[in-house]
């Protein structure tokens, strides 16, 4: 099974950004563990991050040239207004999860609302890196369902 792993803008700066929200490790930490999740499920995980929508955009365009069986995606503040991103996801059909570090819900009130997670199977929040890992096990158990 191949899933691709979205992460948005500023998820590079993982370890430095607001630590007190998004935890101490740093953005390789949290790479290396969304690999070792994926190699313990059988999953060949491609990992991308971008800063730039359209990046982002022709990256899952890609996913569904490339036969991807799932999508995860941290869109990062993104998940707020790209509506480009969710037309993208809904274009491919390809199951998608959104995933975030944080708890959105509990935080400022335009992160309470995602235009990207209609387009998505579900969405995970406040779980900081294993959100990734239980993203790989929605989507195994979808696949499966289907
Ligand atoms: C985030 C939540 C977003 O609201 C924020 O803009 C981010 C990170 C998270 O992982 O908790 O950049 O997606």
């Amino acid at each position: 099974m191949k899933v691709l792993v979205i992460n948005g803008p500023n998820l590079n700066m993982l370890g430095v950004r607001e630590k007190g929200i998004y935890g101490t490790k740093d953005f390789q930490d949290v790479c290396d563990y969304i690999k070792e999740e994926g190699q313990k499920r059988n999953i060949d995980i491609k990992l991308f991050q971008s800063n730039i929508e359209g990046e982002i955009i022709n990256e899952i365009h890609k996913a569904y040239y490339e036969k991807y069986d799932g999508i995860i995606i941290n869109p990062g503040a993104y998940t707020h207004y790209s509506y480009a991103i969710m037309d993208a996801i809904k274009a491919v059909n390809i199951k998608t999860v959104e995933v975030h570090l944080s708890n959105i819900h509990a935080r400022e009130e335009f992160r309470h609302k995602s235009v990207i997670a209609p387009a998505c199977i579900g969405q995970i929040c406040g779980f900081k890196e294993l959100g990734y890992a239980m993203a790989m096990e929605a989507i195994m158990q979808c696949t499966m369902d289907n």
